[in-house]
């Protein structure tokens, strides 16, 4: 939808901020750019809606030269968040979100009935939409940018570093939201961050931007993770690859098995039924209380609290193996215990199966056993998961189920 075809910024001071650089943003997906500092980032996403100018080189939307373009058209077809979302802080919150309809001849009535409908769509109760903006907290904030941009339900939303001003339990918040909204809107968004971590779970794409403005590896995330081009990129990308990686592979193909599972009404028989050094006991209804030795359970006398822990279950289809292998590692057994959504234990699965399903993933590249593809595209999928239309990146034949 967006091609960026060999761009380059030169500043009238001489410094070039963006360097040759080649993009094709994909439609309705989100297209992280990520870099250090001064990478270009900005320039990048202003010369999207020509706020800057590319000195030279094209930028196509839809097939067309976005010069050939009026700018007052293409910035309606484009909302953009900016950080601290650079609110009015003179008007109040429905007439902030309400802004571009107004200017778009939109009548007051109807541009705030739109407003309070955005409140609602980003997670921000109706109460609040008579205030001003410095009676709202960072993360408010961020979302009333978040339902400005969207007012005029533009295909385009073109975000910078909207989220690095909140702490960290309210940016995965505001991270989460936008998943869901664009699972739910289809935009194209393209979204600039420094940070990594952010890029690695929003991006459908990632384009990793070096000093100077030059591209130094754009792929689906779990390409980047698995494949870096260069010390660079492995750099940036930090600690623990392999490990996040598995984030991408669900863990609906792991088998899982009831043997080890009894009731805590369970008879004599039942208990010394399995041949298993630990069994998980559960309640009547079969949700997980803890696990126990076979040893030290008595028919009819079996007290929940001296059971080990079960640790955090994992949900097979929402899950990614990276879950599954942390419930794995915290279990003081080894073995993960797998629920139902409504939280019934749906069977336990052994760290080595685990690990055997990791290796099996990491040889197909994630569409093998442990990858029946279930959790690729569940629109039950809320939260860390992301919708079907990651695939839109072509080349990712992986996709985010949750960490
Ligand atoms: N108007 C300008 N005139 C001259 N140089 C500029 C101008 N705007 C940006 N630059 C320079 O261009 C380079 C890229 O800037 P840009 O703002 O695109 O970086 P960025 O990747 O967004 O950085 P940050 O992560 O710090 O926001 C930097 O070296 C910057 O100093
Ligand atoms: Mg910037």
């Amino acid at each position: 939808m967006i091609r960026i075809d060999s761009v380059t910024k030169r500043y009238p001071d001489g410094t070039v901020a963006v360097d040759r650089l080649s993009l094709d943003i994909p439609d309705r997906a989100i297209t992280v750019l990520v870099g250090p500092s001064g990478c270009g980032k900005t320039t990048t996403l202003r010369m999207i809606n020509r706020m800057v100018e590319p000195t030279e080189g094209t930028i196509l939307l839809d097939g067309a030269d976005l010069q050939q373009q009026p700018v007052t058209t293409l910035r309606r077809s484009m909302g953009y968040v900016i950080q601290n979302a650079g609110l009015f802080q003179h008007r109040t919150i429905l007439d902030n979100i309400a802004t571009v309809p107004r200017m778009l001849g939109w009548g007051r009535q109807k541009s705030r009935d739109r407003a309070a409908e955005l409140m609602e769509r980003v997670g921000l109760d109706a109460s609040l939409g008579k205030r001003y903006p410095y009676q709202l907290s960072g993360g408010q904030q961020q979302r009333v940018g978040v339902a400005r941009a969207l007012a005029a339900d533009p295909p385009v939303l073109l975000m910078d570093e909207p989220f690095s001003a909140v702490d960290p339990v309210v940016r995965k918040g505001l991270q989460d939201e936008l998943l869901r909204i664009q699972g739910e809107l289809g935009k194209t968004i393209v979204f600039v961050t420094h940070d990594i971590d952010e890029a690695i779970k929003l991006g459908t794409m990632v384009a990793v931007m070096r000093t100077g403005g030059r591209l130094a590896q754009f792929a689906p995330p779990a390409e980047l993770l698995s494949d870096p081009v260069d010390d660079f990129v492995e750099d940036f990308l930090g600690a623990d690859r392999g490990i996040r990686r598995l984030s991408f592979f669900p863990s609906a193909g792991l088998e899982l098995t009831t043997g080890p599972v009894v009731r805590l009404d369970a008879t004599a028989e039942q208990l010394a039924a399995p041949d298993a050094p630990y069994l998980l006991v559960t309640d009547a209804d079969g949700r997980p209380l803890g696990w126990a030795e076979p040893r030290d359970l008595t028919a009819g006398d079996i007290v929940p609290r001296r059971l080990l822990s079960y640790g955090r279950p994992f949900v097979p289809g929402t899950d990614s193996l990276r879950a599954a292998l942390d419930c794995a590692v915290l279990s003081p057994t080894g073995w993960a215990v797998a629920v139902d959504a409504d939280g019934r234990v749906a069977g336990v699965v052994s760290q080595q199966a685990i690990g055997e399903a990791i290796r099996t993933a990491h040889g197909t590249g994630g569409t093998g056993d442990a990858g029946t593809g279930e959790a690729q595209t569940g629109d039950e999928q809320t939260g860390d998961a992301q919708t079907g239309d990651a695939q839109v990146a072509g080349s990712a034949d992986v996709t985010k189920v949750a960490p």
